[in-house]
């Protein structure tokens, strides 16, 4: 990845904490019901691959992480315990609609739709990290948040809210569909793709 596309997806990240700090500070303590109906003007995170042709991701793709003190480096099986989460990119290929969302939890927590025969066997999955709604990149949250008390995806834009648990379905907000859902794998020690999303990217014409 160059210098300019790293410091466009680190910057995208301060503006989504900050973003997200706002988000808090309007809702507070208010439940689910406020927020998914609260519409921000943040608009879109720009899209930094321009009109080219996305480089589908193939198996045995590496996965590195895409921002942070590990940025670029191949993300292996111990640098993410148990409940944690961070955006990668398929090496080679690190382009915006190429951005991922891995994470680690318990593998008996994942259900249908959820393709199972996409996760590892010890709880890694992987989702496309652009939100279908209107593109903006989703967060891992971890924790307790609103009403939602286990650990989800959250696009700050417009508070879409998807169960990692799940298949990525929508719990709350605009988005019109699911994240598509990245099949991996473990190959010595290092977390691989296994194939390309299993749908399409982002916002789809006519807002589907
Ligand atoms: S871009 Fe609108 S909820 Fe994600």
């Amino acid at each position: 990845m160059s210098e300019k596309d790293k410091k466009s997806i680190e910057e995208e990240s301060k503006s989504c904490i900050t973003r997200r700090s706002i988000i808090k500070g309007l809702i507070g303590t208010a439940g689910v019901g406020v927020f998914a109906g609260l519409t921000l003007p943040f608009g879109t995170i720009k899209n930094t691959s321009g009109k080219k042709k996305r480089q589908k991701i193939a198996k045995g793709d590496k996965l590195v992480f895409a921002v942070g003190d590990k940025a670029n480096q191949i993300i292996k099986v111990d640098d993410l315990p148990l409940h944690k989460g961070t955006l990668a990119y398929p090496k080679g290929k690190e382009e915006h609609h190429n951005l991922i969302l891995l994470f680690h939890s318990p593998v008996n927590n994942f259900q249908e739709p959820t393709k199972m025969d996409f996760i590892t066997k010890n709880g890694f999955a992987a989702y496309s990290a652009i939100c279908t709604h209107m593109g903006c990149t989703v967060e891992w949250y971890p924790h307790k948040q609103f009403s939602f008390d286990f650990p989800h995806l959250f696009c700050p834009c417009h508070q879409s809210v998807f169960d990692i648990f799940h298949g990525a379905k929508v719990l709350a907000g605009p988005a019109p569909r699911p994240l598509p859902q990245l099949p991996i794998m473990i190959s010595d020690n290092i977390i691989v793709a296994a194939g390309d999303f299993n749908g399409p990217i982002g916002p789809q014409p006519g807002g589907k």
